[in-house]
C-alpha cells in the first residue's frame, strides 16, 4: 500500500521533475485575503499572483496546502463525522501555471500522472467540462480517446470556479473516480450523481478572469492555471478503499483513540471516533499556525472544533481528557511534511489539555440539562433557544456542539431563539457599561462593535495583512469615506496594528489600496479593549467603508517596541529577584524608543542593587531562550506562577507569557501579557537602566533602553568621556584620577585663597586697620568696617575680636558687593548690661535693613547700604554710650 506521505511527495516530485517550484504550504491563516476565515483552497496563498499584483521567482508552482474549511463560507464541521468525506482540515494537492502553461498542458498533467504514473485505469475515470468550453472537450478527446459520453458538459457553476465573490475565476474540467458498481450513485450531471460512486478527486480550473461581487470584471493579465486535489480522497482511491476514514492517516489516529478509550470505531461510537480523529488534525494544525481558543472570531471556531471533539470523547466514555494524549500520533503521522506541527507539539498539547480539563467542568451538567430539557421530546422536537443559550453562556456549549448532541435523536434547535437570548444578553451587557466617561464617544465604539464585531488581531503573528473597512469615524461620527488630507479614524475587520493596551503604545504604519489610496497611521487605540481603531491621515486618494486595504505596520518601530516590552517583564522578575516579592508593577510605559517601569519599593536603589538587577537581566538576554505563549483562565495562569499586569482588566482567558529559565524547571518570567513580544530573549541584545526616581511615597521608577536605543546611549556617554580626555590632554582610562587630582587642587587653591583673602581685609582694608580698643561709655569697644570679608566668617572674627578686648563689646562690619553685613559680640562679664541683640539691631536700621538678632552676646544683621558702614559703626557706639548714660 501506498502510504499517504508518499503520495503526497510522489504528487509533489512529478510536479517538481517537470519544471515547477516546490512551495511550502501557507499557514492555514490567510495573509492576503481579509475576507478568509482560514485557507480553503490550494490557490488562496497566490491569489495575488494570478490577478498580477504579486510577483514570484517562478512561473510554475506546486504545493499541498493545509486547508481549514470550518466558519466561513465553507463549513464541513456539521457533517464531520457522518460521511466518508467531509473533514474540518486537509491537504489539497495543486499544480499551477502563472502565465506559463494553460488548458493544453495541464490536461496532459493531470492524466500521464493520474494513468501512467500512479496506474489508474482509464475506464474508472469521467471527465466533465464547462458547457461551452469547447477548447477542453477537444483536448481531452485527443490525451484520452474518450467516447463522447465520458467527456461531460456541465452548464451550472459547479464547472465554473470562483473563488469567492471576489478574485480570479475561470472554467473548469473535473477529473471523477468511479468507486465500483456496489455503490450507489450516478456519474456528474446524472440525477443521482451525489451518490457515493463517482468521486471528484481532481479540479482543474482554467484561471481566465476576475470578478468582484459575483461579476466579471476583468480579464486576468496572463492565462494561468489552478489545479485541487484532496489528498485524502486520492489517498482512499490508490488505496483501494472508499472511505476516506479508512486510509493510513485516519486508521492511525482512530487506532490510537480506541487504544486509549478501550472503545472500537464501530456501530454508533464509529462517528466518534471519526470526529475525534478530523478534530484533532484541525486543531493541532491551527495551534501550530498560531490559532488559540478564544470567544471570538478564529479562536471561536477552533474552540467549536475542541470542544465538538470533546464532547464525543466523553461520549466514547473517557474519564480524563484524551486529545492531547493523541497528539504523538498526530506528529507521528503528519509530522515529517509539516514541522510547524513538530515545533507545536508542547504547544497543542498544553492547549488540548488547557481547553479540555476546563471544559470538563461543566460538560456533565450541560449534559444532564440538555437531557431534562429534552427527555419527553419526540423525534423531530425542537430545543428552547433560551436552553441552548443557557448551554452556550454557562456550560461552554457552543451552538453547534448542542445541534450535534441531539442530532442523533432527530431533534432540532430554535436558532432564532438562541441568537435573540444573545442579544438580550448584549444589551444587558451594554447598559451595565460603565464607560470612559465620555458618554458620546462610548455610544459611537459600543453602537460600532455591535454592528461590526470585534477586530481581530492578527499582529502576533506578521506585520502586514488585508483587512475590510468596518467603519470611519471623523470628529466623534461615522462617514462613509475619507478623502486626501482628513485624518479620520478606521476601523477594520482584521489588522495586524496592534491598539494601545497593557502599556505597550499602538502602532503605526501604512495603509493603501489598489485604487491608488494611501494613508499614513499615526497610532492605534483600543476602544471598548476589543476595537482596533487606526487613527490615519489620508495622504493620497480616498478611503470607503468596504473597501479592502493592504495593511503594514512600522516594522521597526514595533520590533523595537516588542523587544523593551520584553524586556520589561525581565526587568520585573530580576527586581522581585535582587529586591524581594514586596516589588509589585505600579505601571509602566513601554515605547520604541525607552521603556518605564513603576513598582513598590520603599527606598532609592543603590548602586550596587542597579548593577545586579541590570546584570540579571542581561545574562537572560545572552541565554537567548525562546519567548513562549499560551492561553489559559487567569486562575490557573496565576497558579502557574503568572505575575499579573497591574491594572488591566482579564476575560475569560489570558495569555500566559513566559520566558527565559532559572535553575529549576520553573522559568525565569511568567506574566500575563497580551502584548507583542520578541521570539527569544536573544532579539532584546542589551538592557541599560538609564534612570532610577522616586515616583511618590513607597514607588520607585526605572528608565531603561533596550538594543540599539540603548548601545546609542552608551555610545553618547563613550563620546563625553572622550571628550573629557581630550580637554584634560589625557587618555579615558586616566581621566577619574585626572578629575580627581583637579578637585583637590581646586578645593586646596579655594581654601588658600580665602585665607589670603581675610588676612588681607582684616589687615588693612580701605576702611582702615582697627585701631586698639578704645573706651566708649565705660565700655570697652573693637570695631571695624572690612571690605570683601566673606559674612559667613564674621562670627569668628568678632569671637576673636572679643577674646582680644577680654571685656566689651566688638562689632565687625564686612561690606561685599555694596552690601553690608554686621556682627556685634558683648563679652560674658557684660551680658545682662549690654545687649548685642539691640546694638546690632540699630546698625541695621543705619545700613537701610530691617531686623537682625541672635543672643545677647553675638547677634547679627545686615542691610543693602554699604557705603553707612562707618556710619553703622558710629551708631553702635552711641547706642553704647546711651547705654552707659
Ligand atoms: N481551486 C480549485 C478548488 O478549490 C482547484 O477546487
Amino acid at each position: 500500500m501506498t502510504s499517504t506521505n508518499d503520495i503526497r511527495r510522489s504528487f509533489l516530485d512529478y510536479f517538481e521533475k517537470n519544471g515547477h517550484a516546490r512551495v511550502q504550504s501557507a499557514p492555514l491563516v490567510p495573509h492576503n485575503d481579509p475576507t478568509l476565515m482560514f485557507v480553503n483552497a490550494g490557490m488562496v496563498p497566490f491569489k495575488n499572483v494570478f490577478t498580477g499584483l504579486e510577483s514570484r521567482p517562478y512561473s510554475t508552482a506546486t504545493s499541498s496546502q493545509k486547508c481549514v474549511r470550518a466558519g466561513g463560507k465553507h463549513n464541513d464541521l456539521d457533517n464531520v463525522g457522518y460521511t466518508a468525506r467531509h473533514h474540518t482540515f486537509f491537504e489539497m494537492l495543486g499544480n499551477f501555471s502563472f502565465g506559463d502553461y494553460f488548458k493544453d498542458q495541464a490536461i496532459h498533467h493531470a492524466w500521464t500522472l493520474l494513468t501512467k504514473e500512479w496506474g489508474l485505469s482509464p475506464e474508472r475515470l469521467t471527465i466533465t467540462v464547462y458547457h461551452t468550453d469547447d477548447e477542453a472537450f477537444d483536448i481531452w478527446k485527443k490525451v484520452t480517446g474518450f467516447a463522447d459520453e465520458k467527456i461531460i458538459r456541465i452548464p451550472t457553476k459547479d464547472n465554473f470556479w470562483a473563488m469567492g465573490s471576489d478574485g480570479p475565476c475561470g472554467p473548469c474540467s473535473e477529473i471523477f473516480y468511479d468507486h465500483g458498481d456496489h455503490l450507489y450513485g450516478g456519474p456528474p450531471g446524472s440525477p443521482d450523481e451525489d451518490g457515493d460512486r463517482f468521486v471528484e478527486i481532481w479540479n482543474l480550473v482554467f484561471m481566465q478572469f476576475e470578478q468582484a461581487n459575483d461579476e466579471i470584471v476583468a480579464e486576468l493579465p496572463k492565462k494561468s492555471i489552478d489545479t485541487g486535489m484532496g489528498l485524502e480522497r486520492l489517498a482512499a482511491v490508490l488505496q483501494g478503499v472508499h472511505d476516506n476514514y479508512d486510509t493510513d492517516t485516519f486508521k492511525a489516529l482512530i487506532e490510537a483513540s480506541e487504544e486509549l478509550t478501550h472503545t472500537n470505531a464501530v456501530g454508533d461510537q464509529m462517528a466518534s471516533h471519526r470526529v475525534i480523529a478530523d478534530h484533532l488534525r484541525s486543531s493541532g494544525f491551527l495551534v501550530a499556525d498560531g490559532v488559540l481558543p478564544a470567544n471570538e472570531g478564529r479562536g471561536y471556531v477552533l474552540r467549536r472544533i475542541m470542544r465538538r471533539a470533546m464532547r464525543h470523547a466523553h461520549l466514547l466514555g473517557a474519564k480524563d481528557p484524551l486529545m492531547h494524549r493523541l497528539v504523538p500520533q498526530l506528529v507521528a503521522e503528519m509530522g515529517q511534511a509539516f514541522p510547524e506541527l513538530v515545533r507545536a507539539q508542547p504547544l497543542i498539547e498544553a492547549t488540548l489539555l488547557q481547553e479540555e480539563t476546563r471544559f470538563r467542568q461543566t460538560l456533565a451538567n450541560g449534559l444532564k440539562l440538555l437531557d431534562e430539557a429534552t427527555g419527553g421530546m419526540a423525534d423531530g422536537g425542537t430545543l428552547p433557544g433560551a436552553t441552548a443559550f443557557k448551554l452556550y453562556d454557562t456550560f461552554g456549549f457552543p451552538y453547534d456542539l448542542t445541534e450535534d448532541a441531539l442530532r442523533a435523536r432527530g431533534l432540532k434547535v430554535d436558532r432564532q431563539g438562541f441568537d435573540a437570548a444573545m442579544a438580550e444578553q448584549k444589551a444587558a451587557a451594554r447598559a451595565a457599561w460603565k464607560g470612559s466617561g465620555e458618554k458620546a464617544s462610548d455610544e459611537l465604539w459600543f453602537d460600532l462593535a455591535e454592528e461590526v464585531g470585534s477586530t481581530e488581531f492578527t499582529g502576533y503573528a506578521g506585520h502586514d495583512g488585508e483587512g475590510v473597512v468596518r467603519a470611519i469615524v471623523k470628529d466623534g461620527a461615522r462617514v462613509n469615506e475619507a478623502n486626501e488630507g482628513e485624518t479620520v479614524t478606521i476601523v477594520l475587520n482584521q489588522t495586524p496594528f496592534y491598539g494601545e493596551s497593557g502599556g505597550q503604545v499602538g502602532d503605526s504604519g501604512k495603509l493603501t489600496s489598489l485604487k491608488g489610496f494611501e494613508g499614513d497611521v499615526q497610532d492605534t487605540s483600543k476602544p471598548l479593549g476589543r476595537l482596533h481603531a487606526l487613527r490615519t491621515t489620508v495622504t493620497k486618494g480616498n478611503v470607503s467603508v468596504g473597501e479592502t486595504l493592504q495593511q503594514s505596520v512600522d516594522v521597526d518601530r514595533r520590533s523595537a517596541t516588542r523587544a523593551n516590552h520584553s524586556a520589561t517583564h525581565l526587568l520585573h522578575s530580576a527586581l522581585r529577584n535582587v529586591l524581594g516579592g514586596h516589588v509589585t508593577q505600579k505601571g509602566s510605559l513601554v515605547a520604541p524608543d525607552r521603556l518605564r517601569f513603576d513598582f513598590s519599593h520603599p527606598k532609592a536603589l543603590t548602586t550596587e542593587e542597579i548593577a545586579t538587577i541590570e546584570a540579571e537581566v542581561n545574562a537572560e538576554i545572552r541565554a537567548n531562550e525562546p519567548v513562549s505563549t499560551r492561553l489559559m483562565t487567569p486562575d490557573d495562569a496565576v497558579a502557574a506562577g503568572a505575575l499579573a499586569l497591574f491594572g488591566e482588566k482579564y476575560g475569560d482567558e489570558v495569555r500566559v507569557l513566559s520566558m527565559g529559565r532559572d535553575a529549576d524547571t520553573r522559568r525565569y518570567s511568567v506574566e500575563l501579557c497580551g502584548g507583542t513580544h520578541v521570539n527569544a530573549t536573544g532579539d532584546i541584545a542589551l538592557f541599560k537602566i538609564i534612570g532610577e526616581s522616586a515616583v511618590s511615597s513607597g514607588v520607585r521608577r526605572i528608565e531603561a533602553l533596550t538594543g540599539e536605543g540603548a548601545l546609542a546611549w552608551l555610545n553618547a556617554r563613550d563620546q563625553r568621556l572622550k571628550d573629557a580626555a581630550a580637554t584634560l590632554k589625557a587618555s579615558p582610562d586616566e581621566v577619574p584620577a585626572r578629575i580627581a587630582a583637579l578637585v583637590d587642587n581646586a578645593r586646596r587653591l579655594e581654601r588658600e585663597l580665602a585665607d589670603a583673602k581675610k588676612a588681607l581685609a582684616m589687615g588693612g582694608g580701605s576702611q582702615g586697620q582697627a585701631a586698639g580698643p578704645e573706651q566708649v561709655g565705660g565700655f570697652g569697644f573693637l570695631g571695624q568696617v572690612v571690605e570683601g570679608l566673606d559674612p559667613k566668617g564674621l562670627r569668628g572674627e568678632v569671637d576673636s575680636m572679643k577674646q582680644r578686648i577680654g571685656s566689651g563689646i566688638a562689632a565687625l562690619i564686612a561690606v561685599n558687593d555694596g552690601r553690608a553685613s554686621v556682627a556685634v559680640g558683648v563679652t560674658e562679664d557684660l551680658v545682662g548690661t549690654v545687649s548685642a541683640v539691640d546694638l546690632v539691631k540699630a546698625a541695621v536700621g543705619a545700613l537701610g535693613g530691617q531686623g537682625g538678632g541672635g543672643r545677647p552676646d553675638m547677634a547679627q544683621g545686615g542691610g543693602p547700604d554699604g557705603d553707612k558702614a562707618q556710619e553703622a559703626l558710629s551708631v553702635i557706639k552711641d547706642a553704647l554710650a546711651a547705654v552707659a548714660a
